[in-house]
C-alpha cells in the first residue's frame, strides 16, 4: 500500500504552522512560527496583528517544512487546514494559501476542525481506540468530546462561559504575569500550596458542562479584597488554589464521563493539556482505573500546531471527505 502524505496548514490564532504526516501517525516535518513576542505587549492576541503576521510568515514556513521533509508539493496527497473555529481574519489567510496551493498542484482541499485537530494530535503518539473520550482545554474551548469511531465527535460537556485556558490567561493577567499566562500560573502553582479556599463550580447534578467565570471572579476578589485591608496575597499560593480548583473540577468530570460512557481510552488535548497539575491529576485518577489508558501528548503537540492538523485531515482523506475551492474560513464552526 502507497503511504499518504499529508501536507497541514494551521492559523487559527497566533501561531503560523505547516507540517508534513506520513499515514497520519509519522511527523515528518513540524514548523511552528510563534507570534507571542508581538501579542505579548496587548496582554492578549490582537486580530489584525495576527492575520498580518500569518500573511508575512506562511511562505517561509511552507519552505522550511519542504525543506525539513526534502520533499515537494508533488509528493503530497492532499492538503488539510483548519477551516475553523479561529479568528476569521487568521483563518483565512491559511485557508487561500491552502486552496492556491491545491489549485497550482492539482491536490485535494480538505478542511479540518480546530479541536478534530488538537484531539488528532494523540494518534502521532499512539493509535486511537474506541470509544473514547476526549478533554480538550485550551484558550477558546473547554469540552468533553465523546468519539466512537474515527471522524465521529459528539460533545457532551462544555463551557458554559470562560474556557479553561481563557481562565488561565485572566487570572494571569490579575496577577500581573504576562500574557499568555497559563504556564506562568502553572509555575507558580508548583511553588505554592492551595490555602485559598476557592469554589469549585460542578453546576447541576449530572451535568458534564463547566463554569469558569465564577472562580476567575473569586480569584479577583480575593487580590481586591487583600488590596483593600492593605494584606500582601502570596501569588504562589493563589496560583496554587485556584489551579487546584480548575483541575479538581476537570479531573472530576472526565473521569466522570469515561465510566459512564465505557470508554477505553481518554485523551487530554488543547494548550492547557500542557499543564503540569492537570497531567499529574489525571495520570493519577485514571492510573487506578485499570480498563481506561490515559493518553497525554507531548506539551510540543498540546499547544497549536500543524501536525494536529495533518493528522486529522488524513482520517478525512481517507473517509474521501474533500473541500472545493470554494471553502471559507468559519470563526464559530461546531464539531
Ligand atoms: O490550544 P492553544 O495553543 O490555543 C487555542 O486554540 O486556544 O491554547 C492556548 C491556551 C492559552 O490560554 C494558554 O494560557 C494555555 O493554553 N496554556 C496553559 C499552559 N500552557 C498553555 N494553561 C495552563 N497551564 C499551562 N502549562
Ligand atoms: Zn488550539
Amino acid at each position: 500500500k502507497k503511504d499518504i502524505f499529508i501536507f497541514g496548514i494551521e492559523t487559527s490564532c497566533d501561531e503560523t504552522a505547516a507540517a508534513i504526516i506520513k499515514n497520519g501517525t509519522d511527523i515528518i516535518a513540524n514548523v511552528v512560527s510563534s507570534q507571542i513576542e508581538s501579542h505579548k505587549r496587548f496582554g492578549g492576541v490582537v486580530p489584525e496583528i495576527a492575520s498580518r503576521h500569518h500573511v508575512e510568515q506562511i511562505i517561509a514556513v511552507f519552505e522550511e517544512t519542504l525543506e525539513q521533509a526534502g520533499l515537494t508539493f508533488q509528493d503530497m496527497d492532499a492538503i488539510a487546514v483548519t477551516k475553523g473555529p479561529g479568528l476569521v481574519g487568521a483563518l483565512l489567510v491559511g485557508v487561500n494559501a491552502a486552496k492556491a496551493i491545491a489549485f497550482a498542484h492539482d491536490l485535494p482541499l480538505i478542511g479540518v476542525h480546530h479541536i478534530a485537530g488538537h484531539i488528532y494530535a494523540n494518534r502521532l503518539v499512539q493509535e486511537m481506540s474506541f470509544p473514547l473520550m476526549s478533554l480538550v482545554v485550551s484558550g477558546g474551548h473547554t469540552e468533553l468530546v465523546y468519539m466512537k469511531e474515527h471522524g465521529s465527535f459528539e460533545v457532551i460537556g462544555e463551557t458554559r462561559d470562560d474556557a479553561a485556558g481563557e481562565a488561565y490567561d485572566k487570572v494571569a493577567r490579575t496577577l500581573s504575569l504576562p500574557y499568555p499566562g497559563g504556564p506562568h500560573i502553572d509555575r507558580l502553582a508548583a511553588a505554592g500550596q492551595d490555602t485559598y479556599s476557592l469554589p469549585r463550580i460542578r453546576l447541576e447534578e449530572g451535568s458534564y458542562d463547566f463554569s469558569f467565570s465564577g472562580l476567575k471572579s473569586a480569584v479577583i476578589n480575593t487580590v481586591h479584597n487583600a488590596e483593600q485591608r492593605g494584606e500582601k496575597i502570596i501569588p504562589e499560593n493563589l496560583a496554587a488554589s485556584f489551579q487546584a480548583s480548575v483541575v479538581d473540577v476537570l479531573t472530576e468530570k472526565t473521569v466522570r464521563a469515561a465510566k459512564e460512557y465505557g470508554v477505553k481510552q481518554v485523551l487530554l488535548a488543547g494548550g492547557v493539556a500542557a499543564n503540569k497539575g492537570l497531567r499529574a491529576s489525571l495520570e493519577n485518577a485514571f492510573g487506578k482505573i485499570e480498563s481506561i489508558d490515559i493518553m497525554i501528548p507531548p506539551i510540543s503537540l498540546c499547544t497549536d500546531n500543524a501536525a494536529m492538523i495533518a493528522a486529522a485531515g488524513t482520517i478525512l482523506y481517507e473517509q474521501g471527505k474533500r473541500d472545493g475551492l470554494d471553502m471559507n474560513g468559519h470563526p464559530g464552526l461546531d464539531i
